[in-house]
């Protein structure tokens, strides 16, 4: 049987990411529909969360699906040392979907290649995390009317953040350019940079964060440093408040520039934005229920007609 696992943005074609956003769509219309009635969602989560569990335990609910699951590996026997491949193999005997967020890279292709229940990477220590992706490319699209040939910025975290690995790799289908602003720890990796070049998106590496610097942005995809990736938290303790935007950096930003944040932020965006128009943070988490209900649908091969009809 085919293994429909969410593992990695990079799986999926423009075509495909497009009509992902035509399902998230259809679900903000209407977000309660009971796709996914005698379903079992499990969420398996051995790192924290608040949004991606919520949303995904709450997208499973409103499509009729029940849930189970842990929001503490503490909680689960891998605490007494059963392996990933085991635990994965007995919630297979349970659930329909696996949506699993776990601190080793590799770990939700791992998962995929164990059961032939589908996988969705909720997070893979600092690899990737392509549901926030389809959120953010929903976000993307909501405020600007279009993916294509858009100037993003990229700020903070470079270097462990996996949301901005995922979202690079999906956007190189629409003709991006990038401006990476990082101090020289959390710089982009070489791997990502790599990516652009083998794929002809240009980028600008930067490491002054101001109103000037950020003048041409159309989006701006704030992140926070992440302190939980850190050997060394010295290190941690030198750069945690390198860039904290403020809201009086946006006198020059062009009128259709967005503020994006997977969230949760720490001290990177004052309070002061919030109240912004540029500030969009909070409906872009909002975006990820309509996301991940589109997520569960297709990993179980239920199609847009489906949904619409
Ligand atoms: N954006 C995101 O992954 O948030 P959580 O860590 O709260 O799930």
């Amino acid at each position: 049987m085919e293994n429909r696992s969410l593992v990695t943005i990079a799986q999926h074609s423009k075509e495909k990411i497009l009509y992902m956003l035509e399902m998230a769509k259809s679900f903000e219309a209407r977000p309660n529909r009971r796709l996914l009635e005698g379903k079992v969602v499990a969420t398996l989560f051995f790192e924290p969360s608040t949004r991606t569990r919520l949303s995904f335990e709450t997208a499973a609910n409103r499509l009729g699906a029940r849930v189970i699951g842990f929001a503490d590996p503490k909680a689960s026997s891998s605490s007494k040392g059963e392996s990933l491949k085991d635990t994965i193999k007995m919630v297979s005997n349970y659930a329909d979907i696996i949506v699993m967020r776990h601190y080793l890279e590799g770990a939700a292709r791992y998962a995929s290649e164990v059961t032939d229940v589908p996988i969705v990477n909720a997070g893979d220590g600092a690899n990737q995390h392509p549901s926030q992706t389809m959120l953010d490319l929903y976000s993307i699209y909501k405020t600007q009317g279009t993916l294509e040939n858009l100037n993003i910025y990229m700020v903070g975290d470079l270097k462990y953040g996996r949301t901005v690995h995922s979202l690079l790799m999906a956007m190189r289908h629409f003709n991006p350019t990038f401006h990476f602003i990082a101090p020289e720890e959390l710089r982009m990796p070489e791997e990502y940079k790599i990516y652009c070049r083998e794929h002809h998106i240009p980028y600008v590496e930067h490491s002054d964060f101001n109103e000037d610097s950020i003048a041409d942005a159309d989006i701006l995809y704030m992140t926070r440093v992440q302190r939980e990736r850190f050997t060394d938290l010295m290190e941690y303790e030198r750069v945690k408040n390198v860039y904290i935007l403020k809201a009086k950096m946006l006198s020059k930003c062009r009128p259709n520039m967005r503020i994006l944040h997977p969230l949760p932020r720490v001290n990177e965006i004052s309070n002061d934005v919030d109240a912004c128009p540029q500030a969009y943070y909070f409906q872009q988490a909002q975006n990820g229920l309509y996301a991940r209900e589109a997520i569960l649908c297709d990993v179980l091969g239920i199609t847009l007609d489906d949904i619409n009809q």
